[in-house]
């Protein structure tokens, strides 16, 4: 892995803004002033995500994280889902959104989607939900069922005791270690993960960060990672998008500390808890209702 390893305190949990891409590297990701309205031209009409601009460089083997903030209903699931070419978000009403600089036509191998409610196939065995992706691909049983015994352990499953489970038998936590396995044996280019640890308690929570920190060093993606937690985002990106209300666009896109240690150990950090209150201080400025003079508040 070429990115630097540092030293706990070497590298400071400062918020910088991002500038723009230098223009020598390729983009993976490239949203180019993207709006999706849904029925548009009826008294329906919806706009969730508005005039979305961000580019993604494809840094030579290392993958960006990026942490996405924002309030209910901003349009995050939908800049996932755009990216990945899942319907009814995708298409983009107007706009464009490449991928490796093509246009995205339909979901592919590339981009791994992890949802937060896991979304395991309930008839499957842990064994035949990690295997499935290289099923569809044709893998040999003996070869598919190999590398999912490899990807059980590697998130922390037991292979001999949790290979024949079905997902009703597993915790939360488990059933997402499957999900993030069944996700990342594919290798994908692009892991786009929608809360992905909502639903876990603050301990499993806290494991799973530093599982997934060390998984995505070695498989060197690119991370789309959503979620209502300021901590989780500010500990797992390299970047944080943070979304205005509905309809969405980024109104701040900031360079955060990478994880470079632990979890625990970082998450207490004062410089880390430093760099948490500014972010939710610019969350707080574009949730907060303002008053426009006359006693009516309205939202910024
Ligand atoms: N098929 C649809 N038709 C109409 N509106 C939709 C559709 N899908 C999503 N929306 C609306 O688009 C907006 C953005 O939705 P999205 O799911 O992307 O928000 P989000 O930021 O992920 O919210 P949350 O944090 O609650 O998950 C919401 O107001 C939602 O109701
Ligand atoms: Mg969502």
């Amino acid at each position: 892995m070429a990115k630097p390893e540092l030293s706990a305190g070497e590298s400071p949990c400062e918020l910088k803004t991002v500038q723009p891409p230098s223009g020598k590297l390729p983009l993976i990701v490239d949203f180019q002033s993207v709006t999706k309205t849904y029925e548009a031209g009826t008294r329906k009409s919806f706009t969730s995500i508005h005039n979305v601009t961000f580019a993604v460089e494809d840094l030579p083997k290392v993958g960006e994280f990026i942490g996405i903030l924002g309030p209910s209903g901003c349009g995050k699931s939908t800049v996932l889902r755009l990216i990945a070419g899942l319907a009814p978000q995708f298409p983009a009403t107007s706009g464009v959104v490449l991928v490796n600089g093509k246009p995205v036509e339909a979901p592919g191998p590339d981009r791994g989607f992890v949802f937060q409610d896991y979304a395991n196939f309930p008839h499957r065995t842990v064994l035949e939900n990690v295997a499935f992706g290289l099923e569809c691909a044709q893998v040999s049983v003996k070869e598919r069922h190999e590398r999912a015994r490899e990807w059980i352990k590697k998130v922390g499953l037991d292979p001999l005791k949790d290979a024949g489970k079905y997902p009703h038998q597993l915790s939360g936590g488990m059933n997402q270690r499957v999900a993030i396995a069944r996700s990342l044996i594919m290798h994908p280019k692009i892991i786009l993960m929608d809360e992905p640890f909502g639903a876990l308690d603050p301990g499993t929570r806290e494991r799973m960060q530093d599982l997934l920190v060390t998984l995505w060093k070695e498989l060197e993606a690119t991370v789309f990672f959503v979620t209502h937690d300021v901590p989780e985002a500010v500990y797992l990106g390299d970047r944080v998008f943070i979304f205005s209300p509905s309809p969405g666009t980024i109104k701040h896109q900031l360079h955060v500390a990478p994880p470079d240690r632990p979890a625990r150990q970082m998450q207490a950090e004062p410089t880390f808890l430093d760099s948490v209150r500014q972010v939710r201080a610019l969350l707080d400025e574009l949730e907060s209702p303002i008053d426009n003079g006359n006693g009516v508040n309205v939202t910024s």
